[in-house]
């Protein structure tokens, strides 16, 4: 099927290439004309492990090109795939939906009557009913509109978007239903459920799917604070409650806290669209959701003090950027929160990440960025492992202990091989439990 993806940034740029190794002809459309250069020149523009060769690869195959405006191509597609970013609005807690409302403001001249118009983008339930009323002014024929909302999670983008656990599909029409029926075959043939929902089911089940992943991540952080006064051990409990598959023991790792483009932002749109209904009580837990969440953050500053005192003229190593591994996105990232935390604090502060410190460079200036991972030891009062990339986990730390001026570690993520550390002479700290043998 020929189709267009409109708006190339993560969901974007990845469901155009998952659209076409499953064979359709996409146009990929993009008014930045920077990211156009990049994505034809084979490279998305973010980490994202596996997307660039995929992209070459379609690109090679020719069923997928880039373009910054419609015109008679775009004019001939059959279904167009809007995957804008609907950002969180300054000042507010609600969702920008601006993106959104200019997409559709410019396909409205190309569109044909026989084509579907799919949005993906995550967006405050009953954005859909207002985009149709709007591409309805614009054109003289009942604009046919659907909602598909997207899944994936950074670091397996593309893996998620070939393989969904789910694919789900709000319709007001037997024509929708049926073209992403299409659209989706070789999926739905290989066993991928596919629901089918009104509009604002679909709407409404992308932000309860990602307010469900953040409450379970602040129930178990909120256990951690319990713990941590207790003399318990958060991790234990998770792992115990876990077996229980009413519970399931994923998304139970208790630790800085999430953070990224989607959960936080997520979280904050559903309770601010929650409110403007008129029912903001139903979700009114989604605030302490937050502030379990960003609580974290602090805890970490406060053992950092509970250890060295005051901050000021200490050195504090960060471990990780990314707000998760096998991504180089920063966007309310709880471990670049956290060293901008301790540099509040009066610390000297030292940022390690294998790939996200070009953005944290030109983010955040103040922050030294150490690009060898060995020398970002040298000379510091402590060291704080705030995302859990492979190879710190990994890391051996008799190789580092006489790097460092004062062998303390606070482990922000559980991941680290306590007793490796204790041996190698380091104090070992960690979040929701209290380490023995320091
Ligand atoms: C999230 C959802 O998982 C996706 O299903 C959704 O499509 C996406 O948002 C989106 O809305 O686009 P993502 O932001 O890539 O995906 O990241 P997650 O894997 O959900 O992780 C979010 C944060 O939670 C990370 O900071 C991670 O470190 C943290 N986390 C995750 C925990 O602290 N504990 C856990 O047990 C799991």
């Amino acid at each position: 099927m020929k189709i267009t993806v409109i708006g190339l940034g993560y969901l974007g740029a990845t469901h155009a290439v998952a659209m076409a190794k499953i064979g359709h002809q996409v146009i990929g459309l993009e008014t930045n004309e920077e990211k156009l250069d990049s994505l034809r020149s084979g490279k998305a523009g973010f980490y994202e492990p596996g997307l660039d060769e995929a992209l070459v690869e379609q690109l090679a195959a020719g069923r997928l090109t880039f373009q910054s405006k419609h015109d008679e191509n775009t004019a001939s597609a059959e279904l167009h795939f809007i995957c804008v970013g609907t950002p969180q609005n300054k000042g507010s807690d609600s969702a920008n939906t601006s993106y959104l409302f200019s997409a559709v403001r410019d396909l409205a001249p190309i569109l044909h009557k026989d084509a579907l118009v799919v949005g993906k983008s995550t967006v405050p339930v009953g954005t859909a009913a207002l985009l149709t009323e709007e591409l309805n002014k614009l054109v003289d024929f009942d604009a046919q509109l659907a909602w598909n909302p997207e899944f994936l999670r950074e670091g397996t983008a593309l893996e998620d978007s070939l393989k969904p656990d789910r694919l789900v599909v709000g319709v007001n029409s037997q024509f929708a239903e049926a073209k992403l029926r299409e659209v989706f075959a070789s999926m739905i043939s290989s066993g991928v459920p596919f629901i089918v929902t009104d509009i604002p089911t679909a709407e409404l089940v992308k932000s309860a799917a990602n307010a469900f992943l953040a409450t379970k991540i602040s129930f178990i952080n909120s256990m951690a604070e319990i713990a941590e006064v207790s003399g318990a051990n958060a991790s234990a409990l998770a792992e115990a409650i876990g077996y229980d598959e009413r519970i399931g023991n994923k998304f139970l790792r208790n630790g800085v806290g999430f953070g990224g483009g989607c959960l936080p932002k997520d979280i904050r749109a559903l309770t601010a669209r929650a409110e403007e209904l008129g029912v903001g009580q139903a979700v009114s837990y989604l605030k302490e959701i937050d502030q379990v969440n960003l609580r974290r953050r602090v805890r970490v500053i406060a053992l950092l003090k509970s250890e060295l005192g005051e901050l000021s003229g200490k050195k504090v190593l960060v471990l990780g950027a990314a707000f998760k591994p096998d991504s180089d996105d920063i966007r309310d990232s709880p471990a670049l929160d956290i060293a901008l935390l301790a540099k509040k604090a009066g610390a000297e502060v030292i940022v390690h990440d294998p790939v996200s410190l070009p953005g944290v460079r030109s983010k955040h200036p103040e922050l030294i960025c150490v690009e060898d991972l060995h020398e970002a030891f040298s000379g510091v009062d402590a060291v704080v492992l705030a995302t859990e990339w492979k190879q710190y986990r990994e890391l051996d730390a008799k190789s580092i202990a006489d790097t460092v001026s004062n062998r303390l570690v606070i482990d922000g993520r559980n991941v680290l091989n306590v007793k490796a550390w204790q041996q190698a002479g380091f104090k070992v700290l960690a979040l929701g439990r209290t380490i023995e043998g320091n």
